[in-house]
């Protein structure tokens, strides 16, 4: 685990299994579509020669700063700044036509930003409501929580969280900000205890309704889908796409793109003469993988983790 000094390093997912998928050639120009404290990009470097270029990317403006202090001397490495959604106008800006080889995406947030109170994803420590990976644009939670009807928010909740009692979180955020607005962490987490009236074991009752909160403001779904499909079309064919996933909402997207790309356009089934465009870009690559019960207990982040690969087809 790498300890840049932060509080809370991060202590990469699945990373033997997305590098065997990768199948990193010396020679190859990958992309880290979420550089994170680039547990990932470390490895890809590692198995990278001389020629060989990595492209990092991240939302997060920290993310880069920490990305320049851990690679400041490493000359095949180029951070970014900027959503994965432009993927298919980064690529070429940075690639000089070289062949992408490789492109992965390691969802969700980082330890570092779970555990900054300052930037508002936890329900564990009190921190202003905000829950932007990218502080630098969009709108904080406790502003759309300030302004979004109640059917708004309980839809929310419950899309992207699938949470059961989203109706009566949504009445209680709203019954609240009638005296003042939610500002605070600590203030939501508490409001949604005092509204969800089960317990899981381990689990905060405000889990589902952070997470649903940070996908909405974040657009983590919109981006999913463009940066998927970004990936595609920037990869070379024989390129590996790997996509590590932390919660049912997420792999759905992930589950959906990879069964639509990898089949082609229904239209055309059974057709002698296929367009190109209608044509499968995408095979798949295994089954599913989940981490090891070794890393599941070493890493509690881990637990959920899904990985899906393919190669793009010429
Ligand atoms: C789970 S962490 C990645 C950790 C990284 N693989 C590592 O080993 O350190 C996810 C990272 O992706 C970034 N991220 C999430 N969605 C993004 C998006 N749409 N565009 C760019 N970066 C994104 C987050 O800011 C976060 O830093």
């Amino acid at each position: 685990m790498f300890d840049n000094g932060e509080k809370h390093a991060h202590e990469p997912v699945l990373v033997d299994e997305a590098l065997a998928l990768l199948a990193v050639e010396t020679g190859g120009y990958y992309v880290d579509a979420t550089f994170g404290r680039g547990g990932h990009t470390a490895r890809i470097l590692e198995a990278l020669g001389a020629q060989g270029h990595v492209l990092a990317i991240d939302r997060d403006p920290q993310a880069i700063e920490a990305g320049r202090r851990r690679f400041a001397d490493e000359m095949r490495l180029t951070l970014v700044h900027a959503p994965f959604s432009d993927l298919r106008e980064l690529v070429p800006a940075h690639a000089h036509g070289r062949a992408c080889r490789g492109v992965l995406f390691d969802l969700g947030v980082s330890s570092p930003q779970l555990g900054d109170p300052l930037r508002g994803f936890s329900f564990r420590a009190d921190g202003p409501l905000d829950m932007r990976m990218d502080p630098t644009h969009g709108e904080p939670v406790s502003a759309w929580l300030a302004r979004a009807g109640v059917d708004e928010i309980r839809e929310v909740i419950e899309a992207y969280a699938e949470e059961r009692f989203a109706r009566r979180v949504a009445h209680a955020i709203v019954e609240a900000r009638r005296k003042r607005p939610l500002a605070s962490t600590a203030e939501l987490a508490a409001l949604v205890a005092r509204a969800v009236p089960t317990r899981e074991r381990g689990r905060h009752p405000a889990t589902r309704t952070f997470q649903a909160l940070r996908i909405h403001v974040n657009d983590e779904l919109g981006q999913l889908e463009r940066g998927l499909a970004a990936a595609v079309d920037v990869l070379a064919p024989g390129g590996r796409l790997v996509v590590i996933s932390f919660h049912s909402v997420e792999d759905r997207v992930v589950k959906r793109f990879f069964k639509r790309a990898s089949k082609g356009d229904p239209q055309f089934a059974g057709r002698p003469a296929v367009p190109l465009e209608a044509r499968p870009s995408l095979q798949l690559i295994g089954r599913k993988t989940r981490p090891s019960r070794a890393e599941a207990h070493r890493n509690p982040r881990a637990r959920s983790a899904l990985l899906r690969a393919a190669e793009r087809l010429p």
